[in-house]
């Protein structure tokens, strides 16, 4: 049975789909899709059979987070600018959180902006990445510093395409589901300490953090508030991601390591008692998630976390977690509270 959850925006609305994909999906203009080298190895002939369009045509990019750049987006361009894309065609974001945030991207200027579909097939993308119309690439500064919002006309969710996910990627979206527990609900992180994540306790995780998400999108499409707290672990996981060359570590690994310099924080704010802290720690190493990050040289990572984007006026924007199921921002901390934070992860 298919699903339906309506993201209730202020400017548009659109429907995010849990379940098989239909068997046609129809478009009125041409169609591009784009996806990875991996995705269209294992998924990218199901996906065509779907697709009833005037013209569809196809752009795969390499696979990973270090190829989301400007040259990636140069590359959809091209491909969309030499088959004579117009204002009434549309992309499709065929693949995880990487494909999902650069074809937003790329379909928010292509013309000054055409409809895109995601279509995600990672975990996290499905959980979050794909919901909310985030779209953005890095920059040798940081990650996801270039973008915009550019909400999708629809996201298909379907659990079919994660039987092929390897374990790391499924845990790496597992650490989103676990962000969104233990900001926004108790009784969801009670629930997921007690879960092996799979089968149909994986579907309810999986619908679960999506209600989350549309509630938050929905209350603040921009990011002038709540919507904040789902950054919670990746301020500090973008420089993780950023220090490692985006190589080392998925997404979610980085945003695990992230959420337990955070909790550390929070712990020395008392915002988290060292109990809840633990209780964090246990439930990320329950899904294989990396938790300590060594950091090699404490003032390059104090420096890069004033590249975040939810900074003001040159003041780092800590998301905490106050006890668990809430959250509380963090401005105005002095360098030496995070160094005390930092000086834990380092070993010098
Ligand atoms: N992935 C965080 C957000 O969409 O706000």
């Amino acid at each position: 049975m298919v699903q339906r959850i309506d993201v209730e925006c202020k400017n548009e609305s659109y429907p995010i789909f849990i379940g098989e994909l239909p068997q046609k999906l129809e478009f009125e203009g041409s169609v591009l899709v784009v996806t990875n080298s991996k995705v269209a190895g294992i998924h990218l002939r199901t996906l065509l059979q779907c697709i009833y369009a005037k013209e569809c045509f196809v752009c795969v990019l390499e696979d990973g987070e270090e190829y989301k750049n400007i040259q990636s987006v140069q590359r959809i361009l091209e491909t969309a600018f030499i088959h004579k894309l117009d204002r009434q065609s549309t992309m499709i974001a065929f693949g995880g959180g990487v494909v999902g945030d650069i074809v937003g991207f790329a379909a928010g200027i292509f013309m000054r902006g055409i409809s895109f579909v995601q279509i995600p097939t990672t975990l996290l993308a499905q959980v979050d990445a794909s919901i909310g119309g985030k779209t953005a690439i890095n920059n040798k500064f940081g990650k996801n510093l270039i973008g915009l919002f550019h909400q999708p006309k629809a996201v298909y969710v379907n659990p079919f395409f994660l039987g092929t996910l390897s374990h790391r990627e499924k845990s790496s979206g597992i650490a989103e589901i676990i962000k969104m527990a233990v900001m926004f609900d108790k009784d969801f992180f009670e629930w997921l300490s007690m879960q092996n994540l799979q089968g149909s306790s994986l579907l309810e995780a999986i619908m679960r953090a999506i209600l989350i998400k549309k509630e938050v999108v929905v209350k603040d499409e921009l990011e002038r508030g709540v919507r904040m707290a789902l950054n919670y672990g990746h301020t500090f996981g973008h420089v993780i991601e950023k220090e490692t060359q985006y190589k080392q570590y998925l997404h979610g690994e980085a945003v695990s390591m992230g959420m337990i310099m955070a909790n550390r924080l929070a712990v020395q704010l008392g915002y988290l008692s060292v109990d809840e802290e633990f209780r964090i720690q246990k439930i990320l190493e329950k899904n294989d998630l990396p938790i300590y990050y060594k950091i090699p040289s404490m003032e390059s990572f104090y420096q890069s976390l004033f590249l975040d984007k939810k900074n003001e006026n040159h003041q780092i924007r800590f998301i905490l977690p106050h006890n668990i199921g809430r959250f509380i921002p963090c401005t105005h901390l002095s360098k030496a509270e995070i160094m005390r934070t930092l000086e834990e992860f380092c070993d010098d």
